[in-house]
């Protein structure tokens, strides 16, 4: 009975772990996909920027990277939309770029906010699963709350900041929850209940 749940239960993990990774490596190419949009205008119309997004997307293609690495070991597969991350993350970048650059900073810590907390919930569900990931990820985290904190401190908070704020952090959401099929509702609940037992 004992081995049976042990059983079932790893199971579920090791289907919430392919989850992890292909929720983590859309995000990460959609986040690409921003950054790519907005260095697009910033370049036009705030050239003063272009260096601190560039060095961010930079960042981005290599999460995206190590995201892919360390799939076929844990039987996973990329997101079966990429096309909609591809479109959904270039639009936002160009329409928040487009409304100038304090808007790109909210963007940021809109995307980046919204990241941090599903990578936290993710860290405490792995720390005992699968070390190997949670070392990869806490390693990501650090550069995500780098942006973070860039974005925080470039970003003028006023009406369009607790407008947007919110806004993008829902659109982020509903993005991962779309692209998932609404997996991730299931695996924030599944990560949830596990962090809790
Ligand atoms: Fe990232
Ligand atoms: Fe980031």
């Amino acid at each position: 009975m004992i081995n049976e749940k042990r059983h079932a239960d790893a199971r579920t993990s090791a289907i919430t772990i392919k989850r992890i990774l292909k929720v983590n490596h859309a995000g990460e190419f959609g986040a690409i996909r921003i950054y790519t949009a907005q260095i697009f205008v910033a370049r036009r119309l705030f050239p003063e920027i272009v260096a601190d997004l560039e060095k961010m997307r930079d960042d981005e293609i290599d999460h995206c990277r190590l995201f892919l690495q360390a799939m076929p070991v844990r039987n996973a597969r990329p997101c079966r939309v990429m096309t909609f991350w591809s479109v959904g993350g270039y639009v936002l970048g160009l329409l928040t770029a487009l409304c100038g650059r304090n808007m790109v900073w909210i963007c940021t810590e809109a995307v980046e906010s919204t990241v941090h907390r599903h990578l936290e919930d993710q860290l405490t569900f792995l720390i005992h699963r699968d070390p190997e990931l949670h070392t990869l990820i806490k390693s990501i985290q650090d550069q995500e709350l780098a942006h973070l904190r860039e974005a925080e401190n470039q970003r003028e908070k006023g009406q369009a900041h607790s407008l947007f704020l919110p806004l993008i952090s829902g659109l982020t959401n509903l993005m991962i929850w779309l692209s998932t099929w609404g997996d991730s509702s299931w695996m924030r609940a599944e990560i949830a209940r596990s962090n809790a037992a």
